[in-house]
């Protein structure tokens, strides 16, 4: 099964929104990478972006039927949502969270993650590249 890459609000807003906090590639220049990545790591990928905090919620709980693992940005719901924590724990499946920006340098509303306690790991402030070390990351969980 693939993993799934899930992105959550305004990262479709990627390359064009605060560049000098997210950089300047876009959502489809991370998906490419991530496409080249897993290729090399042998996992098969899908992605999926919304804005909408209820179909972020739909998209997980059908992950626990049609993927293997999450690496999931949920954007600023990382700081508000509940449901989002509750999806990724009754989906049981490994997940890895991963921020663009390092949260903990920037405002203290963004220190706190209420998705965290559902994820093997966080990967924060290494742009891109967090999207292809969470990749390497699920590669070696799965094949254990
Ligand atoms: C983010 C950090 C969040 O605080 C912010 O709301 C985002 C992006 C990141 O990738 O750095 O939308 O998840």
């Amino acid at each position: 099964k693939p993993v799934l890459v899930l992105n959550g609000p305004n990262l479709n807003m990627l390359g064009k929104r605060q560049p000098e906090i997210y950089g300047r590639e876009t959502l489809a220049d991370v998906e490419s990478l991530c496409r080249a990545e897993a290729k090399r790591l042998g996992l098969a990928v899908e992605f999926a972006q919304s804005n909408h905090e209820g179909v972020l919620v739909d998209r997980i709980q059908a992950a626990r039927e049609d993927n293997s693992g999450i690496v999931i940005n949920a954007g600023a719901y990382t700081h508000t949502s509940v449901a989002l924590l509750d999806a990724l724990n009754a989906a049981e499946l490994p997940a890895i969270e991963v921020h663009l920006s390092n949260i903990y340098k920037r405002e203290s509303f963004r220190h706190h993650s209420y998705i965290s306690p559902a994820a093997v790991g966080v990967i924060a402030g290494l742009g891109t590249q967090g999207y292809l070390l969470a990749l390497q990351a699920l590669a070696r969980l799965l094949a254990r």
